[in-house]
C-alpha cells in the first residue's frame, strides 16, 4: 500500500531525502505522492496525483530543513486527485500527517469535527487525523515541546478504529511521531543522530541499515534522540537495533529496464539462497507439521497459490494432507483450528493484512504459528514462532516472481524434509536451480519475445496445469493479469470440458503447462481438445508435444517443475507488458504489499 518515510536530523537537505528515499518505495502505491518539509516558520506541502518516478527533485525548489516527510499514495477513501494525495493539514495547518490503513470511524469523527468549526479539503479519512490533533492543541497556543506533542498525539490516537502507521508533524514542534497498528513502519538509526521512519528498508538503505521495529499500538517520537511508547500502557520502551544485511544496489535496477525483469533474471542465483537453510531448523519445521493437528497453509495472490502447489507437493512427496485457505477466507473455517494445529503463512513482504489477520485467529486458538517469508523482521516474522527466511532479497517489481519461486523451492524442500528424505529434496532442487541458470539465457528471452509479438493484441488467453501444475497455472494468469492486462484464466487441465471450453474460439492462446509426470498425457489431451475448438496451443513443457502450435522448452525437473514452469510465463507476461505500453513494475490499480483488508 502506500509508501511512507520521513527524515529528522543534521543535514538541511531533508526534503530531498525524502523525495528520493520515496522514489524507492514507489512500488508501494503510485497514484499519487506529496511531501511536507518544515522549517522555522511554518510547514511546506507540496502534492501532485501521478508517478514520482521522474521528478526533478531541484526544480520544486523545497526549503532547506532538517525535518520532511513524504507519501506515495494507493488510494482507498477519495479519488486520486490533488487535494486527496497525503501530507494533509488541519485547518490553520497547525498539525500535518500521512497515513497508510484506513481509519473506519472517520465519518464520525469528521461531522464532529466539523460541527466545531473545521474545514475539510478532501474525501480521505485521514484528513480528521491532521483536524482532530489540532482540536486537541487548541489549549496550547504558540509553541509545544516534546511532552506534549506526544500526548495529544496520543490522546487523538485513542479515538480511531482500524488500522494506521501514522507520521505526524507540527509547526509548533521540532519533533515527529509516528504510531503503528497493522501497517509497517521501520525507524532506520543513522549516524549522528540521523533518524529515518519509512514503510520499508530500502527507502533509507543507502544511509544505514541499522533498524528499529515499530509493533503494533507503539509509537516513536523522534527528536535528535528517540523514545519509543506502548501505546497501550502509556510506558517507555527500549528496542534492539538490527542490522540489516541487504545491499543498496540490490534494491536497484543496475543496467536493467524494469525490476520486474531483473528479478526474473535473479532467479538463476534465488533459489540456491532459498534452499541453503539450517538443517537443524528445517528438521525441526518438519516434525512440528508431522505431529500438528491439522496443517493449514495461508496466503495471498501469488503466495495463495504457492500454498495450493504446497498442498500437492504435500501430497505427492509424503503422502499428507495439508489444508489450504487465501488469508481472507481463513477466518471462516477457525472452528477447526485446536491448540495443535499449525498454521504455515507464506509471504513476500510478511505485512499482507488478511494473511496476518489470519495470523492473530489461529493464535488466539492458541495454534503454532509458522511463516515462510522474505522480509525479516517484517510483522509476520515477529508474529511467527518459526519462521523460514526464503532470502530472495528486496523484491521491488508489484508482480512477485523471485520470491515465488524461492517459496516453491522451500514447500518442496519441506514437502521432502516431512518425508525424512531432505538430502533429496535438496538434491532435486541443486539440480532445478543449476538448470534454471542455463534456461535463462538471451536466446531464450528472444523466444518468447516472438511468441510475444505474435499474441499481443489477444483479448483472452488460458492456461491449464493438472497435479502440481494447477496452481502454476493459476498463478500464470494472475501473472498475465497483472502485468499485460489481457483477461487471462486458469484452469485445472480437466476442468475445460465442464465449462470454460465454451470461451475458446479460433486463434485462442491457450498455454498447457506440462510435467514428464503421470499428469502428462491428461493435460496433452486436454490440449488437444482445445485445438479442436480453433485454440492456439503454447507449450511449456520439457517435450515437443504435437499439439503445440508454440513450445517453450523447460527442463525436465521432476517434483521441481513448477518452479521451472512458471518462469518462461513470467517472462512472457513481462514482454506483453512492455509490448502493450505498460509498465511492468507498476501495474495500474495495484500495490506491491497489501496493507488493508
Ligand atoms: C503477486 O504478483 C501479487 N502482486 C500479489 O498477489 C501478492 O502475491 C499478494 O498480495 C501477497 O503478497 P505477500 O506475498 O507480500 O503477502
Amino acid at each position: 500500500m502506500c509508501g511512507i518515510i520521513a527524515y529528522k536530523g543534521k543535514r538541511p537537505d531533508a526534503a530531498s531525502l525524502v523525495l528520493k528515499g520515496l522514489k524507492k518505495l514507489e512500488y508501494r502505491g503510485y497514484d499519487s505522492w506529496g511531501v511536507a518539509v518544515k522549517t522555522d516558520l511554518n510547514i511546506v506541502i507540496h502534492k501532485k496525483i501521478g508517478k514520482i518516478g521522474e521528478l526533478n527533485i531541484g526544480k520544486l525548489k523545497l526549503p532547506t530543513s532538517h525535518l520532511a516527510m513524504a507519501h506515495s499514495r494507493w488510494a482507498t477513501h477519495g479519488g486520486v486527485t490533488d487535494k486527496n494525495a497525503h501530507p494533509h493539514a488541519s485547518c490553520g495547518n497547525r498539525v500535518v500527517v500521512i497515513h497508510n490503513g484506513i481509519i473506519e470511524n472517520y465519518l464520525q469523527l469528521k461531522k464532529a469535527l466539523i460541527k466545531k468549526g473545521h474545514k475539510f479539503v478532501s474525501e480521505t479519512d485521514t484528513e480528521v487525523a491532521a483536524h482532530l490533533i489540532e482540536e486537541n492543541l487548541k489549549k496550547y497556543p504558540g509553541k509545544i515541546d516534546k511532552a506534549i506533542f506526544r500526548h495529544e498525539v496520543q490522546r487523538s490516537l485513542e479515538q480511531f478504529k482500524g488500522r494506521y502507521a501514522f507520521l505526524v508533524m507540527s509547526e509548533d514542534c521540532d519533533s515527529i511521531v509516528a504510531a503503528r497498528r497493522g501497517s509497517p513502519l521501520i525507524i532506520g538509526k543513522g549516524h549522528d543522530g540521523d533518524y529515518f521512519i519509512a514503510s520499508d528498508i530500502p527507502a533509507f538503505l543507502d544511509y544505514t541499515n541499522e533498524v528499529m521495529y515499530l509493533d503494533d499500538d507503539e509509537m516513536v517520537v523522534i527528536d535528535g534522540g528517540h523514545d519509543f511508547i506502548d501505546l497501550k500502557t502509556g510506558k517507555e520502551i527500549k528496542k534492539r537495533i538490527v542490522k540489516i544485511e541487504w545491499k543498496a544496489q540490490e534494491a536497484e535496477k543496475g543496467s536493467f529496464l524494469h525490476f520486474m525483469i531483473k528479478e526474473i533474471m535473479e532467479q538463476k542465483e534465488t533459489i540456491h539462497r532459498a534452499i541453503n537453510q539450517n538443517e537443524k531448523l528445517m528438521k525441526k519445521i518438519a516434525d512440528a507439521i508431522n505431529k500438528a493437528f491439522g496443517t493449514y497453509f495461508i496466503g495471498c495472490g501469488t503466495a495463495g497459490k504457492v500454498c495450493i502447489a504446497a498442498s500437492y507437493l504435500f501430497s505427492k512427496i509424503c503422502k499428507k494432507h495439508v489444508n489450504v485457505q487465501f488469508g481472507s477466507e481463513f477466518p471462516n473455517f477457525q472452528h477447526f483450528i485446536k491448540k495443535n494445529s499449525l498454521l504455515v503463512a507464506v509471504s513476500q513482504s510478511g505485512e499482507t493484512a488478511d494473511t496476518l489477520e489470519a495470523m492473530e485467529v489461529a493464535k488466539k486458538k492458541g495454534a503454532k504459528l509458522l511463516t515462510i517469508v522474505n522480509v525479516e523482521g517484517s510483522s509476520m516474522d515477529r508474529m511467527a514462532d518459526l519462521s523460514i527466511h526464503i532470502k530472495a532479497g528486496p523484491e521491488k517489481a508489484v508482480a512477485s516472481t523471485k520470491a515465488t519461486t524461492a517459496q516453491l523451492a522451500i514447500v518442496t524442500l519441506l514437502a521432502y524434509a516431512c518425508a525424512g528424505r531432505l538430502n533429496e529434496g535438496k538434491k532435486l532442487l541443486i539440480e532445478a536451480a543449476s538448470q534454471i541458470n542455463d534456461m535463462l539465457n538471451p536466446r531464450y528471452e528472444k523466444h518468447i519475445l516472438e511468441l510475444a509479438e505474435k499474441i499481443k493484441n489477444v483479448e483472452s488467453m488460458y492456461v491449464i496445469g493438472r497435479g502440481m501444475n494447477y496452481p502454476m497455472a493459476l498463478e500464470s494468469a494472475i501473472k498475465l493479469q497483472e502485468v499485460s492486462y489481457i483477461h487471462a484464466e486458469g484452469f485445472a487441465g480437466g476442468e475445460l470440458k465442464h465449462g470454460p471450453i465454451a470461451l475458446i474460439s479460433k486463434g485462442t492462446p491457450c498455454i498447457a503447462l506440462v510435467a514428464n509426470d503421470e499428469t502428462r498425457s491428461d493435460v496433452i489431451s486436454n490440449a488437444i481438445e482445445i485445438k479442436a475448438r480453433g485454440g492456439f496451443i503454447i507449450g511449456v513443457s520439457p517435450r515437443r508435444e504435437e499439439v503445440f502450435d508454440y513450445w517453450i522448452r523447460v527442463p525436465d525437473a521432476g517434483d521441481a517443475s513448477p518452479i521451472v514452469n512458471i518462469i518462461p510465463v513470467q517472462i512472457l507476461a513481462y514482454q506483453l507488458a512492455v509490448l502493450r505500453k505498460n509498465n511492468p513494475d507498476m501495474p495500474r490499480n495495484l500495490a506491491k504489499s497489501v496493507t488493508v483488508k
